[in-house]
Parts: C-alpha cells; sequence; structure tokens
C-alpha cells in the first residue's frame, strides 16, 4: 500500500462570501468547513495531511490543538492548480495525493475512503457528480467513448458544456509524481487568469495515464460553498441529517426542518422536541425529557423527565431529575438544579443551586446562591448579590419561604423553616423557625381627598 497524502486546499480569498472572516472558519453545525474537512482526511489515517493557507494562518491553526497537519504557504490564490503545487516540495514521488477542497464540508469520510479503495493506483481518478443544476461549477466532458477528455470551468464553457449536468467535486486521487511533472506545466490562459488544477486531465491522458471517475450519488454531500445562500443551504441539510439520526433513534422531533445542533450532543429514550430548538456546544438529554418550542441550550446536562418549557434560555446547567423549567426561564452558568425543583417564568438564576423540590416560580434573581431543599421564593425577588465590586453568596436553608418582592442583600442567610415576610429587605440573616419582616408600617389617611387637576387660566 502507497503512502496516501491529503492536500487541502484553503487559501482562497472567498470573495463570494461577502465576509470578513475566512471562508473556510464558516461554520456549519458550529464547527469551522476546515474542522469538518481535516476531522475526514484524519478518519483515512492518511501519511500526511497538508493544509495549503493564505494570510490567514494562525486563525486557521487554531482551530487545531492535536492534529498533525503541515502548513503551506500559497502567498496569493492563483487557482487550485497552483495551490497544490505549493505541495509538491513536500510530497515523495512515491505518494498517492488525495485533493480535498476546505469548501466542502459535508464530504464523507467513507465517500473518501470508497474512492481512494476503487481507483487504481497508478491512475488519476476524479470525483465527479450529477447535479440538478450544475451552474457555476466545472463540467465533466467526455469522450465518445465515456472516458474523461478535460474539466471546463463555467466561464470557460461553451453553451453546449454549459448543459452537461456532471460536474467536478475537486477531489482527486493521483500519484505524486505525475503532479511533479503535471503541476509545473500548468497554465492561467483562461477566462480567470488562474491555474486550474483541473487542467491535469488532458495532460493525464496525454501521459497515457488513464483518467478513471468515480461518481457520488448525492449532490449535496459534494457541495461546494461559496455563497452566503450556499452555506444556509448547507446548514439545513447538515441539519435533517441530524434530525433524521435522532428520529431514527425514536426521539420525538416535531420537525425536522426547524431542528439545529451545533455541538456534540446525547439524547436518551423517549425524548420529545417541540419546534426551533437549539442546541449548542455540548449537550446530554436523559430519558423522558420534554423540550419545548423555541429554547436555546447549551452546555447543559438534563436528566430523566424534566420538563423544559418554551422559550427557555439554558447555558452551562446542570438539572436532574423530574426538574420543572420555564416558560420564559434564564439559566445562566453555574447553575444547578436539584430534582424535582422549579423554575418559573421570568426568573434568571446564575451560579445558584437551587435544592430537591424547590421552587422559584416568578420573575426573580437568583444568583450567586445556595437553596436548601423544599425552599419558596416568593414572585419578584431579588439576589442583591454584587455591591458594586465584589460579588457575595446568599444562603437560603432547607423549608425556608421567602415571601414575594423581597430583597436578599448578600452575604446573608435564611435559616432553616424561617419565614421573610413580603417586601422584606434583608440585609441580616434571617433565624430559623421564626418570621422576619423589615416592611414600612402600614398607615391609613382617613377622608384622603385626591388632588384634583389645575384649571387653566
Ligand atoms: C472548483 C473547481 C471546479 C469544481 C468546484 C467544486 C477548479 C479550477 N475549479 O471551483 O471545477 O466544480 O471547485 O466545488 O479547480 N483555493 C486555494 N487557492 C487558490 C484557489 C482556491 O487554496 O488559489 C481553494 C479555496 O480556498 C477553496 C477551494 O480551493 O477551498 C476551491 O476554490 P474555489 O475558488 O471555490 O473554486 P470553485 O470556483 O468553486
Ligand atoms: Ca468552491
Amino acid at each position: 500500500m502507497s503512502h496516501l497524502s491529503v492536500v487541502i486546499l484553503a487559501a482562497g480569498k472567498g470573495k463570494r462570501m461577502k465576509s470578513p472572516l475566512p471562508k473556510v472558519l464558516h461554520t456549519l453545525g458550529g464547527k469551522p468547513f476546515i474542522v469538518r474537512v481535516v476531522e475526514a482526511a484524519v478518519a483515512l489515517e492518511p501519511n500526511d495531511i497538508y493544509v495549503i493557507h493564505g494570510t490567514d494562518k494562525a486563525a486557521i491553526a487554531a482551530c487545531f490543538t492535536d492534529t498533525p497537519l503541515h502548513w503551506v504557504a500559497q502567498s496569493e490564490p492563483k487557482g487550485t492548480g497552483d495551490a497544490v503545487k505549493r505541495a509538491l516540495p513536500h510530497l515523495s514521488n512515491s505518494d498517492r495525493v488525495l485533493t480535498l477542497l476546505g469548501d466542502v464540508p459535508l464530504i464523507a469520510k467513507d465517500t473518501l475512503q470508497d474512492f481512494v479503495r476503487s481507483i487504481p493506483v497508478d491512475t488519476l481518478g476524479v470525483m465527479t457528480v450529477k447535479r440538478r443544476d450544475p451552474t457555476g461549477l466545472g463540467r465533466i466532458v467526455r469522450e465518445a467513448n465515456g472516458q474523461i477528455a478535460r474539466i471546463v470551468e463555467e466561464k470557460d464553457a461553451s453553451d453546449e458544456e454549459r448543459r452537461i449536468d456532471e460536474v467536478n467535486t475537486g477531489i482527486f486521487v493521483v500519484p505524486a509524481s505525475k503532479l511533479a511533472v503535471w503541476l509545473p506545466q500548468l497554465e492561467a490562459n483562461n477566462a480567470q487568469k488562474e491555474y486550474y488544477l483541473t487542467d491535469i486531465v488532458p495532460m493525464a491522458k496525454q501521459d497515457g495515464v488513464p483518467v478513471v471517475s468515480y461518481q457520488v450519488a448525492d449532490e449535496t454531500e459534494v457541495m461546494g460553498v461559496n455563497t452566503p445562500a450556499e452555506k444556509a443551504l448547507a446548514e439545513r441539510i447538515f441539519q435533517r441529517q441530524q434530525a433524521c439520526y435522532w428520529l431514527e433513534q425514536g426521539v420525538a422531533i416535531q420537525d425536522m426542518n426547524r431542528f439545529d445542533v451545533r455541538g456534540p450532543l446525547r439524547i436518551g429514550h423517549d425524548v420529545r422536541i417541540d419546534v426551533n430548538v437549539i442546541f449548542e456546544g455540548e449537550n446530554e438529554i436523559a430519558d423522558g425529557v420534554s423540550i419545548g418550542s423555541s429554547c436555546v441550550i447549551k452546555d447543559c446536562q438534563i436528566g430523566p423527565n424534566v420538563t423544559v418549557q418554551p422559550f427557555s434560555h439554558l447555558d452551562g446547567v446542570v438539572i436532574e431529575a423530574g426538574a420543572s423549567i420555564g416558560p420564559y426561564a434564564r439559566l445562566r452558568p453555574g447553575t444547578h438544579i436539584e430534582s424535582a425543583a422549579r423554575v418559573g417564568n421570568f426568573v434568571e438564576l446564575k451560579k445558584a443551586r437551587l435544592g430537591q423540590s424547590s421552587k422559584v416560580n416568578h420573575l426573580s434573581y437568583v444568583g450567586d446562591a445556595t437553596l436548601g431543599p423544599n425552599v419558596n421564593i416568593g414572585a419578584g425577588t431579588i439576589f442583591c448579590n454584587y455591591d458594586g465590586v465584589n460579588k457575595h453568596h446568599t444562603w437560603v436553608d432547607e423549608g425556608a419561604f421567602v415571601g414575594s418582592g423581597c430583597q436578599l442583600v448578600a452575604p446573608v442567610r435564611v435559616e432553616k423553616n424561617a419565614t421573610v415576610g413580603a417586601g422584606t429587605t434583608l440585609t441580616k440573616d434571617a433565624a430559623a423557625d421564626s418570621l422576619t419582616v423589615a416592611r414600612v408600617k402600614q398607615r391609613t389617611v382617613s377622608g384622603w381627598e385626591r388632588p384634583v387637576a389645575a384649571k387653566e387660566s
């Protein structure tokens, strides 16, 4: 088995994306294109992977901390042929070279593996695909006997050639020894004044090297992403793949077109997910969980039989069995909700632990706090955790009851089974098993007459 080297082209400017971000750093399912392509390459276990980069090396390299990659500069994007030529000095003549494009992020490793295996070693393998709409792509021109004669770019093609629906995917497998002969001969006499990699096809024919084609069945897998519209299309294709996968695992996804996963996800049995839920980062969803519509769930661990009601935003949260969250809850990093606890509408928690079966049901802010089991926090209660300089902690012990509209000025403790009367601004600890209330005394002014509007003079 000869050595396999993969050359990934990522030096283009990506002008058509109309974005300051290098094209290959745009994401699909939350992961940069280039990372997806490199992952597919790594899965082939090649001997070496070369990434051809332009001026954005640092930003691209930052995506790879432990993958051994070779970085090869192409200071000016003079075309795909010129890009591969940059790798030539690093390749040895006995290598087989697989070329991949950094803007073809949906490519699957199985397809690449099958391609490399099915193309005979001493030939030029061309991966092609038939497209419903081939506009903008390199057309595969075949001879009468079916052999590939050449590849013609849209801008150089005749009207007749533009009608060809079989296109170049940009993925080739070719002996390095042949590239060493052909690439220096490339010329840029075409509509784009670029050195086209595709021009090695006629050179192969001239040298008597067989050109073998391999047609991929699914046109979406090898689609290039050149524009924002193509990116949106690729994203939806990818997300539908995720949705189909989870549907097959038995997850009840309400609408596969309104389901987004942007990172690693684990889902148990008997899970329901309503429309427009977004999973970001790394999430773990246990058995029996139900997630209402329009929730954003980021880096969370959600325990069995938890209910998350619509419009909740959860970030960096652990939720234990049977808890109920939302609607309209905002749970920020460091929040831990114990089993059977309830967080209701317009409630924000940050770095807070809510004990078993405790409730914060309406309009409250709970930050930097530890709440024991069976605690009740009344509507509109604020944990005043910030003095303008430092954050302080609040403790609410088991069985405590905090009435509505309280401010708990941290650091402070509400002791076991304490009751804090509604409207209290608590600045000292509330004693266990007692009522604490700090409230202006109510008075009545009898016979009070309301002011009347002044007469206009
Ligand atoms: C290319 C192919 C076309 C094929 C299509 C498939 C050529 C001439 N054209 O067209 O036949 O149908 O891909 O998607 O090969 N790049 C560099 N350096 C350069 C130019 C490009 O590294 O000088 C990289 C880009 O970053 C990109 C990839 O090569 O990742 C493809 O370049 P792009 O300009 O998008 O080529 P297409 O016009 O899509
Ligand atoms: Ca492209």
